[in-house]
């Protein structure tokens, strides 16, 4: 009797687990973070210079998206695949490229929306990325913005960045800016 009973309830337990699983119920499960290497998150510092190249035969920097407004470039959309090195001279150490796009979202101030990824090409971060998305008001002097994530060496990044402009044309438009960041992983 208590056999039966023992029998019927393990039917009625795996039937249910059937009804659950085509549910679509277990499509995802807790892990193990120890698995993934995941034990001590670390803070990392480095600072890069990024060079925003609008003139020239070979810029690097191309609106796709012209303003709707003069007055601070409002609607303005660029992409770009900005050179970063280690020095404020475009032609110093390369460790990677910006990648990404800004767009002028201020009607009433000069503000851009930066949506980019640093994608870094030397030593051990050689193919690591980190994603910056933020506010840049680019005429003050410290502009802070969230690094929202990473991969490879950054995966699971988190942080900030810290850009500082060095240099201006204001003719051709080109930049140089220095971005300090400070990003957490593990
Ligand atoms: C921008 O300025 C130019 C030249 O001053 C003018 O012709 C044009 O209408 C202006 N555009 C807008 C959207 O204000
Ligand atoms: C960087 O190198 C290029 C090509 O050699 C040269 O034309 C340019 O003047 C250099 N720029 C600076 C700032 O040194
Ligand atoms: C970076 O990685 C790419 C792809 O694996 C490789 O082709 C390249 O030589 C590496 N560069 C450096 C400087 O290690």
């Amino acid at each position: 009797m208590a056999n039966l009973i023992l029998i019927i309830a393990s039917q009625i337990l795996l039937l249910a687990a059937v009804v659950y699983a085509g549910k679509g119920e277990d499509f995802a499960k807790t892990v193990n973070r120890k698995h993934f290497g995941l034990r001590k998150e670390k803070l990392t510092f480095f600072r890069v210079y990024w060079h925003d190249i609008l003139s020239g035969s070979n810029p690097s920097s191309v609106m796709i998206r012209p303003p709707v407004s003069n007055s601070s470039f409002f609607g303005a959309v660029t992409a770009i695949d900005n050179r970063l090195t280690t020095e404020v001279s475009v032609n110093s150490t390369l460790v990677g490229q910006a990648q990404g796009i800004y767009a002028a979202t201020g009607q009433r101030d000069l503000a851009a929306l930066m949506v980019m990824n640093f994608a870094f090409t030397t030593g051990k971060y050689n193919g690591s990325t980190i994603s910056i998305l933020g506010r840049n008001a680019v005429l003050t002097k410290v502009r802070e913005m969230p690094v929202i994530g990473g991969s490879g060496l950054f995966r699971f990044a988190r942080g900030y960045v810290e850009a500082r402009t060095k240099w201006f044309d204001q003719k051709s438009g080109d930049a140089t800016v220095e971005y300090s960041c400070y990003v957490l992983h593990y």
